[in-house]
């Protein structure tokens, strides 16, 4: 296989005394859909965050296309083609659908000028409907899975190689997992990796391609996603709080 886009190599964090992810390895491949699982406090949004370069870890070394990137901080992960969609969305309540998207385009705009981001704006409204009837509309009078759309939105606009999503279900009725799921599928499809994390580890070995299991801070199994959905251990350890 290719060199992986993303490596995670022993990469630990810490929060004072707390061992939040503890020598966590894992690749992401090019063009691949992966996922990380696991129950509550595994884990698995400190792996995200210092991927992301928002939490520094202790220990381990992250590589990205080629490069070392661990110590740097947000914004560079955001420059070098990394995206993250954070747990609980973020989105700025006050401003509207469109100038959030704006946001999300801002390293764009700042080398080409805001008017470069209307084609991806209306790339992202294509892609869903429901913002663009919304776009004047203060984002926080949208429904939650609207708000997962802008936030999916946003991150898109950063035109990443690598787009992160922690806990896509957060707080969302199921039927809007049956329609989120088929767009990051297309997105995928197009190239796009996307790193998802998840506690609904059915829905997650669903859509993915390949997944790490995550328990106490480490990865305990990992494989191709159909292999963990129909292994015992997975099912037990997991799917009973997922449900
Ligand atoms: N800012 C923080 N300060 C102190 N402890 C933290 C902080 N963030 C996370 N932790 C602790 O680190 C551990 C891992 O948390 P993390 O948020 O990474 O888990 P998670 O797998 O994302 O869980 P969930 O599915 O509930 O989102 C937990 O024990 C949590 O309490
Ligand atoms: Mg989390």
């Amino acid at each position: 296989m290719s060199n992986p886009l993303l490596k995670l190599d022993g990469v630990s964090v810490n929060y004072g005394r707390i061992e939040a992810a503890r020598a966590v390895s894992l690749e992401v491949h090019e063009g691949e859909f992966v996922s990380i699982i696991g129950s509550n406090g595994a884990g698995k949004s400190s792996t995200l965050k210092a991927i992301a370069g928002v939490v520094k870890p202790v220990a381990g070394a992250i590589t990205y296309a080629g490069k070392q990137v661990h110590g740097r901080g947000p914004h560079e992960m955001v420059a070098c083609g990394i995206a993250m969609v954070p747990e609980g969305r973020y989105v700025f309540a006050d401003q509207t659908v469109e100038d959030n998207l704006i946001l999300g385009g801002y390293i764009h705009a700042q080398r080409k000028g805001v008017a470069s981001l209307r084609g991806d704006i209306d790339r992202i409204y294509d892609l869903f409907s429901r913002l663009k009837e919304r776009r004047l509309q203060a984002a926080g009078s949208l429904s939650g899975g609207e708000q997962q759309m802008l936030a999916i939105g946003r991150g898109l606009l950063s035109k990443p190689r690598l787009l992160m999503i922690d806990e896509v279900s957060l707080g969302l009725a199921p039927k809007v997992l049956d329609f989120l799921f088929p767009v990051l599928k297309e997105l995928n499809r197009q190239g796009l990796a996307i790193l998802l994390v998840e506690q609904l580890a059915v829905q997650a070995l669903s859509v993915t391609t390949r997944a790490y299991v995550m328990e106490n801070g480490r990865i305990t199994m990992s494989g191709p996603s159909a292999q963990l959905a129909g292994n015992p251990a997975v099912m037990e350890a997991y799917l009973g709080k997922a449900a």
